[in-house]
């Protein structure tokens, strides 16, 4: 699809899309129209040979709202709106090293950013700089595909569900090692060092109004109205489900590609299979709602916001 110089190539049946014609340094206010529009049709945005600032990546994101500080990750000396990924140094293919967990990358699981947060990020502007020659490729799926594709059985009986989201398990490996004083510094309470909340097993998109799955590997811990067992059985079927590849896109980065993604309806996961090349670069993260749920008997008229 073109549309006055825009191009739009969609990357998979249910989720992404390709965009060019767009300079993210130098949009108009039609621009962002356009390009909020199309995050909200495809959750996932890919824009490639994007040349940004630092302050106008910062500005681009706040084109969507305002920013998130990130709760354990310290930004760069003045911009602490940036969340600096950096990975694959001192990295080997070493098996017994990659099977230790010690090579493990930010995001080398499948989560959706920062869900432990009451307030979890809307969405989050990557942009890598420097990436391998081959391999480093972030896997997105879509929370509304996984949704749409349960049985009306299972979709009202998740209706009824809350699940406890922990920062703790993916924040302790990674600034586990951290003094307690550093981690205060990002508004983590000493006395309980790693956020925690508890959200709806499904969402209602604030924007869309569409229904979508709303647990990760990374963060989601417990359901609240279900016995352990039942919990983990659950939630590993819920899991499993998400990651169907009929519901995902593999994005293929090169250096200077912006990524885009709604974290509200979507889950990614960083593929580390780069050992010894390094993949490097800076994200944006726009601050977001606290996750609700219109239920289907729920006859009220639906407001869209924003
Ligand atoms: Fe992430």
């Amino acid at each position: 699809m073109t549309t006055q110089g825009i191009s739009v190539t969609k990357l998979s049946g249910h989720i992404g899309a390709e965009i060019s014609g767009l300079d993210l340094a130098h949009l108009d206010d039609h621009d962002v129209e356009t390009l909020h529009a199309l995050f909200l049709d495809h959750q996932v945005l890919v824009l490639r040979d994007q040349q940004l600032s630092r302050d106008q990546h910062i500005a681009l994101g706040r084109r969507f709202g305002d920013l998130h500080i990130h709760p354990m990750a310290k930004g760069p000396e003045g911009y602490p709106e940036i969340f600096p990924i950096e990975a694959g140094q001192n990295s080997s293919n070493d098996p017994k090293a990659i099977r230790s967990g010690k090579q493990a990358v930010n995001g080398g699981h499948w989560h959706s950013d920062v869900s432990c947060d009451a307030q979890p990020p809307l969405g989050s502007i990557l942009y890598l700089h420097e990436v391998p020659d081959v391999g480093g490729d972030t896997l997105f799926a879509s929370g509304y595909a996984a949704y749409d594709a349960l049985s009306p059985a299972m979709q009202a009986f998740l209706e009824g569900l809350t699940a406890v989201h922990s920062g703790e398990a993916t924040y302790r490996l990674y600034y586990g090692n951290q003094p307690a004083q550093d981690r205060s510094r990002f508004g983590v309470p000493s006395d309980k060092p790693y956020p925690e909340a508890v959200h709806p097993v499904v969402r209602t998109h604030p924007e869309t109004g569409r229904k979508s799955l709303f647990v990760n590997r990374g963060f989601t811990r417990e359901i609240v109205e279900l016995g352990h067992a039942e919990s983990q059985a659950l939630l590993e079927f819920l899991y499993r489900h998400q990651e169907t590849p009929e519901f995902q896109v593999r994005v293929h980065w090169a250096p200077n590609t912006v990524v885009l993604w709604d974290n509200r309806c979507t889950q990614h996961r960083a593929i580390f299979d780069y050992a010894g090349q390094v993949r490097r670069g800076e994200r944006v993260t726009i601050k977001g709602d606290r996750p609700f749920l219109q239920r289907s008997d729920d006859t009220s008229p639906w407001q869209l916001v924003g």
